[in-house]
């Protein structure tokens, strides 16, 4: 039995959070499977954008707590619990997390992991691992605290509090809401439209983009200067300026 289920539309690839029966909580296969499927579509070219969502009533309650309870530090730390996660955060294609209902702890953190967060207006975001004894340990701690701000990273963590889509939106988690059942339309539209452009600049904007939150500005910059420059030796800038200037639509190279 897999864990999720896999479309392909157009040039996106849909991924949905399938265990029903725990509101999609993330055990050691889900980790798995995601990572594997995140992999191969980077290798694959005809997709330029992969969303992820779960049900309506929950994107990801969370790391599975059934799983969790009885691990020992040994078989944590030993076997590195969480190695997967790691993979998944690394995919290289631009990632949209579609957030309807609960995303809380490990539900909020794989979110936070994607490059994009939309969310219906009744999704609800939080990480309660408090109440259980533990932390967020699936990088919350750091991801939230830099999304969203040390103040409301800190409350959220410590008083386990839920926050709906709208003040979500407001500090800066989620880029845009859209009514329920629309959602998973408005990410796909979403993921066509990126996936539309050149998959290489894609790529390279997100790598990019990710580096600001591991370097100094002054670094960050640097690292954009350079690769703008690198962009001048691909033939996608060539077309792309091209059309602009013929007055047509490019037709960027299909890696
Ligand atoms: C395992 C879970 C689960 C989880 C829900 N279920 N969340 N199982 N791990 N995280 C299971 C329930 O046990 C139940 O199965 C079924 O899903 C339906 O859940 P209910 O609780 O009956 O639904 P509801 O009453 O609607 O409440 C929804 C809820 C609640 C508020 C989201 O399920 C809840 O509080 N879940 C836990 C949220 C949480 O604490 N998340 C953080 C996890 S720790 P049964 O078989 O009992 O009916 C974490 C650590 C991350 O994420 C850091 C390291 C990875």
């Amino acid at each position: 039995m897999t864990t999720i289920i896999i479309e392909k539309i157009g040039r996106a690839a849909l991924i949905r959070l399938n265990r029903p029966e725990a509101l999609n909580a993330l055990n050691r296969q889900v980790a798995k499977e995601l990572a594997d499927a995140a992999q191969s579509f980077d290798r694959d070219p005809d997709i330029g954008c992969i969303v992820i969502t779960g049900s309506e009533k929950a994107f990801a309650a969370g790391a599975d707590i059934k799983e969790m309870q009885p691990a020992s530090h040994r078989e944590m730390y030993g076997q590195d619990w969480f190695a997967d996660w790691d993979r998944f955060a690394a995919t290289r294609l631009p990632t949209i997390a579609a957030v309807n209902g609960y995303a809380l702890g490990g539900g909020c953190e794989l979110a936070m992991m994607c490059d994009i967060i939309v969310a219906g207006e009744t999704a609800r975001f939080g990480q309660p691992e408090i109440k259980l004894g533990v932390m967020p340990g699936m990088g919350g701690t750091q991801r939230l605290t830099r999304l969203i701000g040390k103040s409301k990273a800190m409350e959220l963590c410590l008083t386990g509090r839920l926050m709906d889509a709208q003040e979500a939106e407001r500090c800066g988690l989620v880029a845009r809401i859209f009514a329920t059942a629309e959602l998973e339309a408005k990410a796909l539209e979403m993921a066509q439209t990126i996936a539309g452009f050149s998959r290489t600049i894609a790529m390279m904007t997100k790598e990019t983009i990710s580096r600001a939150e591991e370097v100094s500005t002054v670094e960050g910059v640097r690292f954009e200067r350079r690769m703008f420059y690198s962009m001048f030796g691909l033939e996608d800038q060539r077309e792309g300026m091209a059309a602009y200037i013929e007055k047509r639509k490019p037709e960027f190279p299909r890696d």
